[in-house]
């Protein structure tokens, strides 16, 4: 069989670093593959006004498979400034490549997995009965919907006339803002398709199926927004009742969810929520299992095939420009672990994961998070390992 080929997108920051070692752990796993760099991020926002380059777009559509490290984004006024200077004044607006990404490709399945390591300093802890310490083991595994809602990027402020005078026909913005001068309102839509829903309940659905999770949650607020969550949820039953008869359904509210994932974690399974909902979930989950250091997700188009896996982390610009890139790189190699199980690698996904999870039990090569220092260029000197020493200390246990 030919080698695949891995559009390796190293973005800004530590991006690069993260992405480096998680190719090398891949290498030293046993996974063939060439890669090839697909230029991505603010470097090319400065240089050529577009942070997603269309041979990026075009490295994709051949290859398929993307692995993303992070980006750095700015607001549009330090974005026009930081423009090449021939570039300036030409109308170019800066947006988001990884929403880019996501658009272009339809990566409509985004999911982001939080699981307890063993012996992981930075796992949640709780007080148990009799001044006990407890510590649950955490496995959820969260959907979101990644192309609409309130991310969709239908937003105005001074709304055109035609959508204020469509909004003065509904009998509540009559009534709550009809007096308010139509330049002093934004308004920001969340639209929810059916097709888009049907298809994240369903990725959730499946995926519960065939992990043996018991329970899929969804987790919005449809008794408050009912058209949107409210269609969710409503789908979700349909789906589960048609499809899915042993899985039980769960419907949480988002703020509740966010009090109960830390008096029981352990209770949920797999969680389904519309874009913005989603993100904050996850956010929430990934806290209880180590950080930003341990957070990976995909993002998946099944239908085409398309799909790019990316840690949840940013740029930590302040990072970047360290002699010793200090940063954890296992969010990176658990997006790289789920890269593998979308393209049925198993083995490798495990013999990574189990090497990942043998390095954190044994607890004597920890980057800086995983020791609670604050993020300084002389964590390394002070006993944290850097990117490259945890990177080493998980291919040491492969050998
Ligand atoms: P960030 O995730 O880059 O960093 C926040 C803090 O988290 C860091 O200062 C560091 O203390 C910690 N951290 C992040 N990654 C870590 C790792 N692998 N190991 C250990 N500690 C880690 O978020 P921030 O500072 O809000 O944003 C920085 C830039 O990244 C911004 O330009 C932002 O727009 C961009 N960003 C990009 C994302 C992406 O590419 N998907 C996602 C989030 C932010
Ligand atoms: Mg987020």
């Amino acid at each position: 069989m030919s080698k695949r080929t891995i559009v390796a997108m190293p973005g800004d920051g530590i991006g690069k670093n993260v992405l480096e070692e998680a190719i090398r752990v891949l290498e030293a796993a046993g996974f063939e593959a060439n890669y090839v760099e697909g230029d991505i991020g603010w470097e090319f926002w400065k240089k050529e006004g577009n942070p997603l380059p269309d041979r990026t777009l075009k490295l994709l559509e051949e290859h398929k498979i993307g692995l993303f490290g992070a980006i750095t984004s700015k607001p549009k006024d330090a974005a026009a400034e930081e423009l090449a200077p021939e570039l300036r004044d030409k109308g170019l607006v800066y947006s988001s490549p990884i929403v880019g990404l996501r658009q272009h490709f339809g990566l409509d399945i985004c999911l982001r997995p939080c699981r307890t390591y063993k012996g992981n300093p930075l796992n949640f802890i709780r007080r148990g009965p009799n001044d006990t310490i407890e510590e649950p083991k955490i496995d959820v595994a969260i959907f979101r919907q990644n192309t609409e809602g309130l991310y969709g990027g239908v937003e105005w402020s001074n709304p055109p006339k035609e959508v204020h005078d469509t909004l003065m026909t509904h009998p509540k913005f009559k009534k709550n803002f009809g007096d308010v001068p139509k330049e002093e309102i934004s308004v920001s839509t969340r639209i929810f398709t059916k097709k888009a829903t049907e298809r994240i309940l369903r990725a959730a659905f499946d995926y519960a199926k065939d992990n043996g999770y018991k329970s899929v949650t969804v987790c919005e607020k449809p008794n408050v927004i009912r058209e949107t969550s409210g269609m969710m949820f409503k789908m979700a039953q349909e789906i589960k009742d048609k499809d899915y008869p042993d899985i039980e359904l769960w419907n949480t509210n988002i703020d509740a969810q966010m009090m109960w994932l830390t008096k029981n974690p352990e209770n949920y399974g797999v969680i389904v929520a519309g874009n913005m909902f989603g993100d904050i979930v996850s956010d929430g989950f990934a806290g209880l299992i180590g950080g930003l250091g341990f957070a990976c997700s995909a993002q998946m188009n099944p239908d085409s095939g398309v799909a790019v896996f990316e840690p949840t982390h940013g740029s930590a610009p302040k990072y970047a420009d360290y002699d010793v890139s200090i940063t954890n790189p296992i969010a990176m190699m658990e997006s790289a672990c789920m890269m593998l199980d979308f393209i049925k690698e198993d083995e490798i996904a495990k013999k990574i994961r189990t090497a990942i999870a043998e390095v954190i039990a044994e607890g004597k090569v920890q980057t800086y998070d995983m020791k609670k220092m604050r993020g300084k260029p002389d964590v390394v000197k002070n006993g944290a390992a850097s990117t490259t020493e945890m990177a080493d200390a998980i291919i040491a246990k492969m050998k």
